[in-house]
C-alpha cells in the first residue's frame, strides 16, 4: 500500500520512505501523472538540422518522433499509427519525407498528417483524413535549443514550469551567440536502477564526490582539491528544479574559472548575453550539475581524458527515463561550443565519454550503489517497517537550515553553502510528491 499524501509531511521533516524506488505502484502512478503533465526534454535541435529529419525519443515510456516537418517545423508526434497502434518509425535516427505504417501501411507525412492508404477509395468511404493523423504532444518548446514537450494542453508555458531556473538556464546554455551542437550520438543503456536516483543525484549530491569518486582525484581526472570542491552553492531554482555550484571561496582564488573552458571556447562568450551577475557566476565556475525536473539533468565540469593532460571543459546533458518500476534507461548527450576547433571539440567529447558514457569512469562508480539502492528499496522488511531515508544534512529535522542561506545571491532561488545541504534533494522530492498527489 503506498501512502502519497503521507510523503510531503515526511519530506518537511527530511525523510524520504525507502520503497519509492521500486515500487509497482508508484511506478503507475508517475507514468499517469507526472509524465504526462510535466515539460520533459525530448532532444536538442541540432540533432535534427535539416527537414525531414527525425531521431526517436520517449517521453515516460510513450514513444515519440522528434521531427523537423517540411516546413521546419519542430513537432514531437506519438509513435503510433491511428490504424491498430503500429509503431511506424522503425529506425532511432533518419530523414523521411513520411512515415509508413508497416502493418497494412497507412502513411503520413512528417508532420504527421494522414496522406494516404492502400486502397483507401475501395476500402473507405468518406474516411477523413484529417482526422487520423499522428497524436501530436500537446505543446512543445524549447529553450537554449533544448526542445522539450508536454502531453498536458493546460500546463503553464515551459518558461513559467522552469521558473528561477531559467536565469541558471541562460548563464550556462546562452553564453556564446553561436550556441550549442550535440557532437556523435547520444548514448544510452539500460540500468537496474529507478529513474529518481540520477535525478536526486544532480541534484547536489555533492557528497558523495570525494568518496564513491576518491579515485578520480587519484588518477587526476580532476584536479579541484576535495575540500576546495565543496565550497559553492546549492540552489533550490524553482519548484523542482536544484543546481549546484562549485565555485572559489575567494572570487579572485586560482583554479578553473568558467568551468575549465578553453581560452579559444571562453572568447566565444558574450557577456552581453547575460546580465553582469549571470556572467561573473559563470567566470567563478569550476563544476555545475543540475537537473531540470523531471528527469534531465546536466553537468559542465573540467574533466581529461588522459590524465598527461590538462582538465578540459565539458557539458553533457543526461536523462533519466523510466523503463518499469526498478529501471531506466540513462542517455548521455555531449554539446559543443558551435564555431570552435575540431581538436577541441574531440577533447570535450573523449572526456565527457571516459568520465559519464556507458563505461565512462563517473559512470561505473555511480552505477552501482545506484542498482544496490532500488534492490533494496523492493525489500519487504523495509516496507513493512516503514523504513525512511535520511535527507537532513544541512537542516534541522525541523527543516531550519544551518547551512547559511545565502540572502544577497544574485541569482533567483533559496541558495544556501556551503555545498553540505540535502535541501536540493527535498525541493525534487516536493515537486514529485505534488505531481504524483495531483497538485502541481
Ligand atoms: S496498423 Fe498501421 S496501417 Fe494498420
Ligand atoms: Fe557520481
Amino acid at each position: 500500500m503506498i501512502d502519497i499524501e503521507g510523503i510531503p509531511a515526511d519530506l518537511e521533516k527530511g525523510l524520504l520512505p525507502s520503497h519509492v524506488f521500486n515500487d509497482p505502484q508508484i511506478h503507475r502512478l508517475e507514468l499517469e501523472r507526472l509524465f504526462t503533465r510535466a515539460w520533459c526534454f525530448l532532444g536538442h535541435e541540432s540533432e535534427i538540422p535539416a527537414n525531414g529529419d527525425y531521431v526517436v525519443r520517449t517521453i515516460g515510456e510513450d514513444p515519440f518522433i522528434l521531427v523537423r516537418d517540411e516546413k521546419g517545423v519542430v513537432r514531437v508526434l506519438l509513435d503510433a499509427c491511428r490504424h491498430r497502434g503500429t509503431r511506424v518509425c522503425r529506425v532511432e535516427k533518419g530523414n523521411a519525407s513520411n512515415f509508413r505504417c508497416p502493418y497494412h501501411g497507412w502513411t503520413y507525412s512528417n508532420s504527421g498528417d494522414l496522406v494516404g492508404a492502400p486502397a483507401i477509395n475501395t476500402a473507405y468511404r468518406g474516411l477523413d483524413r484529417s482526422k487520423w493523423g499522428l497524436i501530436p504532444a500537446a505543446r512543445v518548446e524549447s529553450v537554449h535549443g533544448l526542445v522539450f514537450a508536454s502531453l498536458d494542453e493546460a500546463a503553464p508555458p515551459l518558461e513559467d514550469y522552469l521558473g528561477g531556473m531559467k536565469w541558471y538556464l541562460d548563464l550556462i546554455f546562452g553564453l556564446s551567440s553561436g550556441g550549442l551542437e550535440v557532437v556523435g550520438e547520444p548514448n544510452r543503456f539500460v540500468l537496474d536502477a529507478n529513474w529518481k536516483i540520477g535525478a536526486d543525484n544532480f541534484s547536489g549530491d555533492d557528497y558523495h564526490t570525494v568518496f564513491l569518486h576518491k579515485s578520480m582525484w587519484d588518477v587526476g581526472t580532476i584536479t579541484i582539491p576535495p575540500v576546495a570542491n565543496m565550497q559553492g552553492y546549492h540552489v533550490h531554482a524553482g519548484p523542482g528544479h536544484s543546481v549546484t555550484f562549485s565555485v572559489a571561496g575567494d572570487p579572485d582564488e586560482p583554479g578553473p574559472t568558467f568551468w575549465g573552458y578553453d581560452p579559444a571556447v571562453v572568447e566565444t562568450f558574450d557577456p552581453a548575453n547575460v546580465t553582469p551577475e549571470q556572467f561573473e557566476l559563470a567566470r567563478r565556475s569550476r563544476i555545475t550539475v543540475g537537473t531540470v525536473f523531471p528527469n534531465l539533468s546536466f553537468i559542465v565540469a573540467p574533466l581529461t581524458e588522459d590524465s598527461t593532460k590538462p582538465p578540459t571543459g565539458l557539458i553533457s546533458l543526461r536523462q533519466w527515463q523510466p523503463r518499469g518500476a526498478g529501471r531506466m534507461e540513462i542517455w548521455n548527450w555531449v554539446l559543443v561550443w558551435k564555431g570552435v576547433s575540431q581538436e577541441i571539440k574531440e577533447r570535450a567529447y573523449a572526456s565527457s565519454i571516459g568520465t559519464f558514457g556507458p563505461a565512462g569512469l563517473f559512470e561505473q562508480d555511480d552505477t552501482e550503489p545506484w542498482q544496490s539502492i532500488t534492490q533494496m528499496s523492493g525489500t519487504q522488511y523495509g516496507r513493512a517497517i516503514g523504513m525512511k531515508l535520511n535527507y537532513q544534512m544541512g537542516h534541522e529535522p525541523s527543516g531550519i537550515g544551518f547551512v547559511k542561506e545565502i540572502k544577497d545571491f544574485p541569482g533567483p532561488g533559496k541558495v544556501y553553502a556551503p555545498r553540505y545541504e540535502e535541501g536540493v534533494q527535498l525541493n525534487f522530492y516536493r515537486r514529485w510528491a505534488a505531481y504524483l498527489n495531483g497538485e502541481a
